[in-house]
């Protein structure tokens, strides 16, 4: 390595940890499976007067599709309850997720319409915060959805507060249409801010210079 290699290497820290970049890859992975099988499990006897296009869907019919939904929700689930075990205990939410308020989340949002979103190297700003939070609660919802209309005899007192069976799988689907939203903003913005990209997979970015936005 060249003292000049050595130098840059130096000047990059760890941003995401190696628990975390595993895990959302590994969500990442778990989520298309869901989804595209939801889909298709969704076809065979849809809630609303549409379908989704049948080359969307995973699985080739719905028995296919339950058995993919089926092996992917255990990966979702595990992987899910590994990221947020090792955020709470590691301190990797307080740390990354807070302080947030509704005020900071309002004023960056808007700067964000200006095109004038901050990001700093390693720091979350109060939109991604809001948004990576609520992205979480929501897929609590799916998974508790999805657990009553899975098993509606055993867990019958969670699809009566959702109003039964049919209530269960329409917040099912708005939980799934707010997930399939947040993952197109989301990668949106990865794609507006292009160097956000690689840190995710390596953990590590180079510090911002001194005076210079990161
Ligand atoms: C191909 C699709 C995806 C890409 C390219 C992607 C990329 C990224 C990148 C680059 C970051 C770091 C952002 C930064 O440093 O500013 C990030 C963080 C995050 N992403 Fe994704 N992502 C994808 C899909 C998803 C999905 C499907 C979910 C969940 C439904 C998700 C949830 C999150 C969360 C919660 C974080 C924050 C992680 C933490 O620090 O704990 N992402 N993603």
């Amino acid at each position: 390595m060249t003292p000049d290699h050595a130098g840059a290497a130096a000047d990059k820290v760890l941003i995401h940890p190696l628990v975390v970049r595993i895990t959302h890859w590994i969500n990442v992975l778990a989520m298309l499976m869901m989804i595209f099988s939801g889909w298709r499990i969704y076809n065979a006897d849809p809630i609303f007067a549409f379908k989704f296009p049948r080359e969307l869907t995973l699985g080739g019919w719905l028995a296919g599709a339950l058995q993919w939904h089926f092996a992917a929700m255990w990966l979702f689930v595990l992987n899910g309850l590994a990221y947020v075990i090792y955020g709470i205990f590691s301190g990797h939410f307080k740390s990354s997720f807070l302080p947030v308020t509704p005020k900071s989340v309002w004023n960056e949002f808007k700067s964000a319409l200006r095109g004038r979103l901050a990001h700093e190297t390693g720091v979350y700003n109060a939109v991604q915060r809001a948004a990576y939070m609520g992205v979480i609660c929501v897929l609590v919802a799916l998974i508790l959805s999805g657990t009553a209309i899975w098993k509606p005899v055993q867990f019958q007192e969670l699809a009566a507060l959702m109003g039964g069976y049919e209530g269960a799988r329409v917040v099912h689907f708005v939980a799934m249409s707010l997930v399939c939203l947040f993952i197109v903003v989301h990668v949106v913005m990865v794609a507006l801010v292009p160097r956000t990209f690689l840190p995710m997979l390596t953990g590590r970015a180079r510090k911002p210079l001194p005076g210079h936005g990161g």
